[in-house]
């Protein structure tokens, strides 16, 4: 069993769903879970955690409003994170030369952090007629030997 923090970076809510859907496939596999929808860096744990971050981009290329001070104090901070394991789940539309690029950020700020990726991150393409809550549930059944 593993502690999750999930980190839900949303601006019209179609990632809030998509971290829903997560809780609940989490739960079922016997995870304990919280679920931050308005992140504040100070008050998510993050000592042998495992954090999944899902988030859409914005503007070319940009975080969500409500993940910029979150980000802003994760690369702010000195603290050990190295406990941290983390997946990160990316919500765009591929139309977009910055397809998922804050999601892409964010992994790659975590990898900086010392955080250990537990596998690649998986891209949602909204422009695509897919059932995104569904292919994160599967995704992470896929991996949950790993979670
Ligand atoms: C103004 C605007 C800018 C966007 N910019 C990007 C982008 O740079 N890259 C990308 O992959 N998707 C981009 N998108 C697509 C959104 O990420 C996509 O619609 C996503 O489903 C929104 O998720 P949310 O409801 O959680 O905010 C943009 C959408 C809008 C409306």
């Amino acid at each position: 069993m593993s502690s999750f923090q999930i980190i839900v970076g949303s601006m019209l809510g179609g990632s809030e769903y998509v971290a829903e859907a997560c809780e609940e496939t989490l739960i079922a596999l016997g995870h304990q879970v919280d679920v931050h929808l308005q992140p504040t860096f100070a008050q998510i744990s993050n000592e042998n955690q495992t954090w999944l971050i899902c988030t859409s981009t914005h503007g070319a290329g940009d975080y969500p409003d409500n993940i910029q001070t979150f980000i802003t104090d994760l690369e702010k901070s000195d603290q050990d994170l190295s406990s941290i394991n983390f997946l990160t789940i990316g919500i765009g539309d591929s139309s977009y030369d910055t397809f998922c690029y804050a999601a892409k950020k964010i992994n790659n700020i975590l990898i900086s952090k010392g955080c250990t990726e537990i596998t690649a991150l998986l891209t949602l393409d909204m422009s695509e007629d897919i059932d995104p809550e569904e292919r994160a549930q599967h995704w992470l059944n896929e991996n949950k030997d790993l979670l």
